[in-house]
């Protein structure tokens, strides 16, 4: 498969018909319908200046969708910015649930210590990728390399904190960021401060998981974005939240 640049007429396939096929073999939990959401939002801010940042990329299935976006356009970067754990950065709590802890560099990054990931989700959606793949970033790059994306997206084994403070991210300003890591309230409220160092003025935040399954996430939106007069322009499309930064 190649890179996706613009189609020459007569060959044009739908996008939906892309993305299906991109993400086909890689798991994860985004639907196609809200993938192709996510594809729009970062196709039609193509006229703002800024690279595509996302933080929580797992095996690479929204990664991918960016990244044809991003490829469209032809000078937008995607930085996907993951601890990207191997099987044993995960352990287990006392009542069953997992919780993760990864040494990435110097960084230390801690995850889902707030809210857990329950036995049965562990067991049914995370523990099978380690049989198919050594680790997470290992997967993620095989899919990046199956959709022929490498020039577009890039991995960054960390969080966004250490992101920004390290070689490739101290000059990234960023046009479109997708919040999808860790869904515990202080860690999204962390992930919003570190986004706004960066969001350019008319670029955009879209949250997963907002206001429908998670507490932490809806409280945080709430307190940090909802009830700020720095955005506007909140539009929530089945479990993902867009909102714009006020350019004024
Ligand atoms: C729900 S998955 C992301 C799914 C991905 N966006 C997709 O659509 O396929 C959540 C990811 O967040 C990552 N994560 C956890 N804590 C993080 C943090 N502090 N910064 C960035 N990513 C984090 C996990 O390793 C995991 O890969």
């Amino acid at each position: 498969m190649t890179a996706a640049g613009p189609a020459a007429p007569g060959t044009t396939s739908p996008v939906i018909d892309r993305i299906e096929k991109f993400v086909r073999d890689i798991p994860g939990w985004t639907p196609v319908d809200q993938l192709m959401s996510l594809f729009l939002l970062a196709w039609s801010g193509r006229g703002v200046q800024g690279d595509i940042v996302e933080i929580g990329s797992w095996c690479g299935r929204s990664a991918c969708v960016l990244g044809l976006a991003a490829s469209m356009d032809g000078g937008t970067h995607v930085h996907c910015i993951d601890p990207f754990p191997a099987r044993d950065d995960w352990y287990r709590n006392d009542d069953g649930s997992w919780s993760l802890k990864v040494q990435a560099g110097a960084e230390s990054v801690v995850a889902y210590d707030q809210q857990t990931v329950w036995a049965e989700p562990f067991e049914r959606d995370i523990l099978p990728v380690y049989e198919r793949f050594a680790g997470t970033l290992e997967a993620f790059r095989h899919s990046v390399a199956s959709a022929g994306l490498e020039a577009t997206v890039t991995p960054f084994r960390g969080s966004i904190g250490g992101f920004l403070a390290a070689p490739a991210g101290r000059s990234v300003r960023s046009r479109l960021a997708f919040i999808d890591g860790d869904h515990g309230y202080e860690a999204v409220c962390r992930d919003i401060r570190e986004v706004e160092r960066i969001l350019v003025p008319g670029g955009w935040i879209c949250f997963d998981d907002a206001f429908t399954t998670s507490a932490g996430v809806d409280r945080a939106i709430t307190e940090c974005i909802i009830e700020s007069p720095a955005y506007e322009q909140a539009q929530q499309l089945t479990r993902k939240l867009f909102v714009a930064r006020r350019r004024g």
